[in-house]
């Protein structure tokens, strides 16, 4: 692999993860001269490039080091690791906390479901074979494995296959073709996918750069800071009510003996459950605003 001194980034071109991959990017202080319809984004703010691609050519890219680093859905890195041998050239180095979704079994909304061993000697239909022969081995099933390159999930209509494998977000898709998800075989996200080593040139620094950023925008972006008024006694209720984070900041209030004011910053999500527990043990005047920023 040549020298390089700027870093490749590659995301999806269009499609579910492509729209969340360029505002994480953007967050995380990355601009590019965007010309339109090309694959390549020149970076100005930093000596970071930007690679337009479908989602299935990330792993591959990164293996033949044509970009560095890819966001891509664990789903595609996940097949295409099975498929590489003892040794990816690719792995996966953080969860990005959106594109959500799973790869499932489903059968049609009339059949019924006996677990794993029931779809012994059925066909499969999928355009993940690896992860489904994977899931099979795992579960002691024989199957046939049914490998299409897309629209799977009129496979069973069409009479080419009794159950797919096939990836699950709202599941309006399955609702659609009269489907059941009965079994999950994958969880999935976008992630951060990179090479096996980390590039030892001057692109070393700006990944590691990048990551430390994207840590701080994943964090930001869960993170709330949390306000409120509550009882000198009700402190230590309320404390152990709070959703994980720092340790908070106890002040005087101006006037009062009993009642004292509480600041938290909280990188766990906080819901509504957790302000009306803290409530019920007294909390007053709860404010909860968003994090902009974060250095720890
Ligand atoms: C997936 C999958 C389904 C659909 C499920 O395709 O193949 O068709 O999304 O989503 P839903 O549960 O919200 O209806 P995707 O759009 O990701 O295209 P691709 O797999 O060809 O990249
Ligand atoms: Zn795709």
């Amino acid at each position: 692999m040549s020298a390089r001194d700027r870093l490749r980034i590659a995301i999806q071109k269009s499609g579910r993860l492509s729209d969340a991959s360029q505002d994480l990017l953007a967050r995380c202080g990355l601009t590019f001269r965007r010309s339109r319809d090309k694959l390549f984004c020149f970076g100005e703010s930093l000596p970071v490039d930007l690679l337009l691609v479908r989602d299935d050519d990330v792993p591959g890219m990164i293996a033949d080091g044509v970009c560095d680093l890819g966001i891509v859905g664990r789903n595609v890195l996940a097949e295409q690791a099975l498929g590489a041998g003892p040794e990816p050239a690719f792995r996966e180095l953080r969860a990005l906390g959106f594109g959500q979704c799973r790869l499932s079994l489903a059968v049609p909304q009339e059949s019924t479901w006996e677990g794993p061993a029931g779809i012994a000697s059925q066909r499969i239909a999928t355009t993940y074979p690896n992860l489904l022969a994977d899931w099979l081995r795992r579960h002691e099933v024989e199957a046939k494995i049914v490998t299409l390159s897309g629209s799977v999930e009129i496979a069973p209509r069409l009479g080419t296959a009794d159950v797919i494998c096939d990836l699950v977000s709202s599941g309006a898709t399955l609702a659609a073709n009269q489907l059941r998800e009965v079994a999950t075989v994958l969880e999935s996200e976008a992630v951060l996918a990179g090479g096996a080593a980390l590039p030892n040139d001057e692109r070393a620094g700006l990944a590691q750069m990048l990551m430390r950023r994207i840590d701080g925008v994943i964090q930001v972006r869960v993170s709330k800071l949390v306000m409120l008024h509550a009882p000198r006694a009700a402190l230590d209720a309320i404390t152990r009510l709070l959703p994980q984070g720092q340790p908070p900041t106890i002040m005087p209030i101006e006037g009062s003996v009993d009642d004292i004011a509480l600041q938290a910053v909280c990188t766990d999500a906080i819901t509504w459950q957790h302000l009306e527990d803290m409530k019920r043990a007294g909390a007053r005047q709860m404010l909860v605003l968003p994090v902009e920023q974060m250095l720890a």
